[in-house]
């Protein structure tokens, strides 16, 4: 069992009332609060920049990250609230409850480095144990270094334990409703997208450094056609940024000899994009639409970039889509958790999306997987990169 210390406020700042009543709650056992993780998360998250130096305010962040399921942010914050004032006796006792003391003690001299540099340690860490084929273990690294980027969301369960849970649910039957259900709350998720949602996303998305690692492979793919008509497509594009970075990457003058098309089911997307990257070519509809022929697209696509939707659908549509996309894609580039490539059988990323085992289906489709390559900043819904070649075209 362990102790959390937090002294609670006689007069609470009207700012903190939100966050400081969230955990109250929580450590009262009222289960009620679960629709305010993210509201006192984003309350903490705002804090923080407004009082830097405040050391309360990034002890409550670690207390809130603890009970929204992010046990490294909590630490981090803990940390930092020390850094801040070493005699800060609630933030030592709590960390230490974690780490013991001469664990603190060094890990508080590693986050004098900067968050960023225990990140770094992460996905050193996870990229060593890859080396070594240890994947589960690289893997728990790697959901340590997104927790550390994603302090307001709960970590994403490890790979051990995920397929352990998918062996359990498969033997019992219930795999394909659990599926399903996933899949279902991501749908509904992604259609209800729209107005300053899709600002904020096409404002962070198209920054972030996993969205230029795949558009930088997939324009190294496309810079392999020595063709004056190359062509480009997205599957699931949202607003149009990955295309957006693929062009940016390739440079005005290459990008001259691509058309760039996509699809996307989100209507609100869809008309950003129209407005926003104006040289895609650009389709409402789902993979559905396209298995089902009703996109018109080039005969031959030099690229297909599929960034986070594999992870969306079940498997069964997985493989048709590739199936689909066999004898027309000359490269197709996968972003999404690749962790589960090689795996027997597709696992849910508990709580939130399913883990494909990706080699199985492409090869099926007549696909060659040419490298799988991991995030140099891995986020929670994309581990890594597939690139895969066709068989069947020149
Ligand atoms: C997680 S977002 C990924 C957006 C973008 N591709 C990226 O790399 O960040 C998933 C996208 O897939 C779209 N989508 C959802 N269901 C889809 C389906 N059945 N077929 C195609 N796209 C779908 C969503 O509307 C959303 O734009």
């Amino acid at each position: 069992m362990v102790h959390l210390r937090f002294t609670f406020p006689q007069v609470i700042d009207p700012e903190m009332v939100l966050p400081v009543h969230y955990f109250k709650a929580a450590m009262e056992g009222n289960t009620n609060v679960g629709s305010l993780a993210n509201r006192a998360a984003d309350t903490c998250r705002i804090l923080r920049s407004k009082h830097p130096d405040d050391p309360f305010v990034f002890h409550l962040s670690g207390m809130v990250s603890l009970v929204n399921g992010n046990s490294e942010a909590a630490k981090m914050f803990w940390g930092q609230a020390l850094l801040m004032e070493p005699t800060y006796s609630d933030a030592r006792e709590t960390l230490e409850e974690f780490l013991g003391s001469a664990g603190t003690d060094a890990y508080l001299k590693k986050l004098t480095k900067g968050a960023n540099f225990l990140r770094r340690e992460h996905l050193r860490e996870a990229r060593r144990l890859l080396k070594a084929g240890k994947l589960g273990e690289a893997d728990d690294f790697i959901q340590k270094a997104c927790a550390l980027m994603n302090p307001g969301y709960s970590m994403l369960e490890d790979y051990d334990t995920c397929r352990a849970t998918a062996e359990m649910l498969r033997q019992a039957g219930k795999m394909d409703a659990a599926m399903c259900e996933r899949i279902e709350d991501l749908r509904v998720l992604w259609a209800g997208v729209d107005g300053n949602a899709i600002d904020e996303a096409e404002a962070n998305f198209a920054v972030a450094e996993d969205r230029k690692q795949f558009a930088a492979i997939a324009a190294e793919v496309l810079k392999r056609r020595k063709s004056d008509n190359v062509t480009c497509f997205e599957l699931g594009c949202f607003t149009g940024f990955n295309l957006g970075l693929v062009r940016e990457t390739l440079g005005a003058t290459w990008a001259e000899r691509v058309s760039f098309h996509g699809l996307e089911p989100n209507a609100a997307a869809v008309a950003y994009c129209r407005g926003r990257y104006p040289f895609i070519q650009i389709r409402q509809g789902t993979h559905v639409d396209l298995i089902d022929g009703g996109v018109p697209l080039p005969n031959i696509l030099d690229a297909c970039l599929i960034g986070r939707v594999f992870q969306m659908l079940h498997s069964d549509d997985v493989s048709v889509v590739l199936e689909f996309l066999g004898g027309r894609v000359r490269h197709l580039v996968i972003a999404d958790d690749v962790v589960n490539v090689d795996g027997e059988f597709p696992i849910i990323r508990t709580p939130l999306y399913i883990m494909h085992n990706f080699r199985m289906p492409l090869e099926a489709a007549g696909f060659v997987v040419e490298d799988v390559v991991f995030a140099d900043a891995p986020d929670r819904l994309c581990t890594g990169f597939i690139v895969a070649r066709s068989e069947g075209i020149g």
